[in-house]
């Protein structure tokens, strides 16, 4: 592998997310080649970084070890699959969720690669040994899915295909790290991976106890800011038990099991988000924050804001 070659990514697809792919990996130092397959989109992205690696740079927010300039440098818009894909080590798909767009696409690439060329998709709910069904070799195949926005939020799950090599896994997890994200590897695929599983357990209670009229959508929503989400920005659930008794997880489990297994089976049903009932819960919510988009921009625009000070203050400390 020559040494450009262990240095360029291939980007494909440049709307949210491969445009937040494209600027993590520039941080890191790597020549990023970013191809989607709509005319004039790949320059447009590259238009749209310049103008946040700028402001980034301006609020003292840039991530990395280079300037915006230099970061800018490493970038390049391709509207060729091919000669994106010329040089690269390491190829991440961002184009849209659709399984057989995905499926195509990476028969694709995989006619323009050789053996060793890792192929990474970011699908948010697609599991591997679906993604990469028509693909000849999955043992270069996984799924390094994002949080949005990647910049701020660093997790990336790796899911491996049932026969991605060790390899694979390890080197991707190496280059995560190196970008300044923070990889977890998951053990074997899952419907939902291990965040969006998380995620919709939250969900589903959150819900049920609106539904049930124990709690308004405003405060249920402060349970978490307010309270659960406080920690969990900064340890997990089985740090915040091993902590929070005296000796430890097991002591937790001792004082605190029977109590928590309680609670579990009297969980109700996985709720119906379409319901009469549901409408309600909609309505309480629009009234908070009304769903035009001046509203939800603002609040958008706020939780970014939030999300860039709380990704400073984890930096520092
Ligand atoms: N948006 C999120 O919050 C989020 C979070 C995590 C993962 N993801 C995943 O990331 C992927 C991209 O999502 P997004 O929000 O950036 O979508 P998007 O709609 O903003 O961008 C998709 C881009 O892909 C391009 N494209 C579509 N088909 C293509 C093809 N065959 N070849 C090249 N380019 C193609 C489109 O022109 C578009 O620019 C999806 O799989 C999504 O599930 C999204």
């Amino acid at each position: 592998m020559s040494n450009s070659k262990s240095k360029t990514i291939t980007v494909i697809g440049s709307g949210l997310i491969g445009r937040s792919w494209s600027m993590v990996f520039a941080s890191g130092g790597y020549h990023v080649k970013i191809y989607d397959n709509q005319p004039g989109q790949a320059a447009k992205a590259m238009t749209e970084i310049r103008k946040q690696l700028k402001e980034l740079e301006e609020a003292c927010m840039l991530r990395g070890e280079l300037t915006a300039a230099q970061q800018l440098a490493l970038l390049s818009s391709y509207e060729d699959l091919a000669q994106a894909l010329e040089g690269s080590f390491f190829v991440q798909e961002c184009v849209f969720e659709q399984l057989d767009v995905k499926q195509s696409l990476f028969q694709d690439i995989e006619h323009h690669v050789g053996e060793d060329i890792i192929l990474s998709s970011s699908t948010s709910c697609l599991v591997p040994s679906s993604v990469f069904s028509k693909i000849q070799n999955p043992s270069r195949c996984l799924v390094s899915h994002p949080v949005n926005p990647p910049y701020y939020v660093k997790l990336v799950e790796l899911v491996p295909h049932p026969e991605t090599s060790a390899t694979v896994m390890d080197t991707t997890h190496a280059l995560m790290t190196k970008v300044g994200q923070a990889p977890v590897c998951l053990k074997k695929e899952i419907d939902g991976f291990a965040l969006n599983r998380v995620q919709a357990a939250i969900i589903a209670e959150s819900w049920r106890l609106v539904q049930d009229g124990v709690i308004s959508v405003k405060d249920i929503d402060l349970v978490m800011s307010e309270g659960l989400g406080m920690r969990y920005a900064l340890i997990g659930p089985m740090e915040t038990m091993h902590l929070n008794a005296p000796e430890g997880l097991e002591d937790y489990m001792k004082r605190y099991g029977e109590g928590i297994r309680r609670v579990l089976t009297s969980f109700g049903p996985v709720p119906d988000f379409f319901s009469e009932g549901a409408k309600s819960i909609t309505k309480e919510m629009c009234e908070l924050i009304p769903s035009d988009q001046q509203h939800l921009s603002a609040r958008k625009e706020r939780r970014d804001q939030f999300l860039m000070h709380l990704a400073k203050l984890k930096k520092d400390h």
